[in-house]
């Protein structure tokens, strides 16, 4: 395949950064471009998927939605690595608590993703289901915690295949016998797209909800965590 991609607009390269920060909600994509970037330049609007780049302190970085779930994350970020030369991916997403240590509002930066997904199976045969993020970014993600102050928790994450399931107990299950502390739907096809074209992917979570206490975020404070969380994770390009 050859650019543009059929879900990317962008006809030259070098247009987007080897660097991609990916949100959930192209939306959100717009709120970091508007506030933390200079120069910016909006590069996709294909399905309304936003994508951005611009500088950050003098370094041109990318930020690009993603939507929700694997298949969604699948397809941007395999066209991204792919086809547009883009090296790191790191996805700033939120995820619902499993675990009564897991608070709303604590930032996860994920070891690796455990999930009951086909995608890694179906995409190139591999059987594992635990999937780990890049260290190198993990490593820099860390030092950026040091430097800034903004903490956070290495875990394993689940990347689940299904939001509203029937039997809601189930997320018990998956903590304690995957070790999983929260749950999101994404990391894992990012991560296992990374491995197979040679890249680079990373994930860092806000807990926006609780699956334990039922602990639910307002749409401000959400705002505010969230912004910590890209302040984190752009200091750390
Ligand atoms: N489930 C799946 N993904 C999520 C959740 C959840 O409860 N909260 C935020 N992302």
């Amino acid at each position: 395949m050859s650019i543009p991609t059929p879900h990317i607009e962008v006809k030259e390269l070098g247009v987007i950064a080897d660097t991609v920060l990916m949100p959930g909600d192209p939306l959100r994509a717009k709120f970091i471009a508007d506030t933390f970037l200079t120069d910016v330049v909006q590069f996709n609007s294909v399905r309304n998927m936003f994508g951005y780049t611009g500088y950050y302190k003098g370094k041109k970085v990318s930020v690009m939605g993603s939507g929700m779930g694997m298949a969604s994350i699948g397809i941007y970020s395999y066209e991204l690595f792919a086809f547009y030369g883009v090296e790191n991916i790191i996805r700033i997403g939120t995820a619902g608590s499993y675990d009564e240590n897991t608070h709303v509002y604590d930032v996860i930066l994920a070891e690796d993703a455990w999930s009951e997904s086909t995608y890694a199976k179906v995409q190139n045969g591999y059987t594992g289901d635990v999937i780990r993020a890049n260290d190198e970014l993990n490593k820099s993600i860390l030092a950026a915690s040091e430097r800034t102050g903004i903490e956070v928790k290495v875990r394993r994450v689940h990347s689940s295949s299904v939001f509203y399931r029937q039997n809601f107990d189930e997320y018990k299950q998956t903590r304690d016998k995957h070790n999983c502390v929260c749950v999101e739907m994404e990391s894992f096809a990012l991560f296992h797209n990374a491995n197979v074209l040679n890249k680079r992917a990373a994930c860092v979570l806000t807990i926006s909800d609780s699956l334990v206490s039922h602990v639910a975020t307002s749409s401000e404070e959400r705002q505010t965590a969230f912004t910590k969380m890209m302040e984190l994770v752009l200091e750390s390009i």
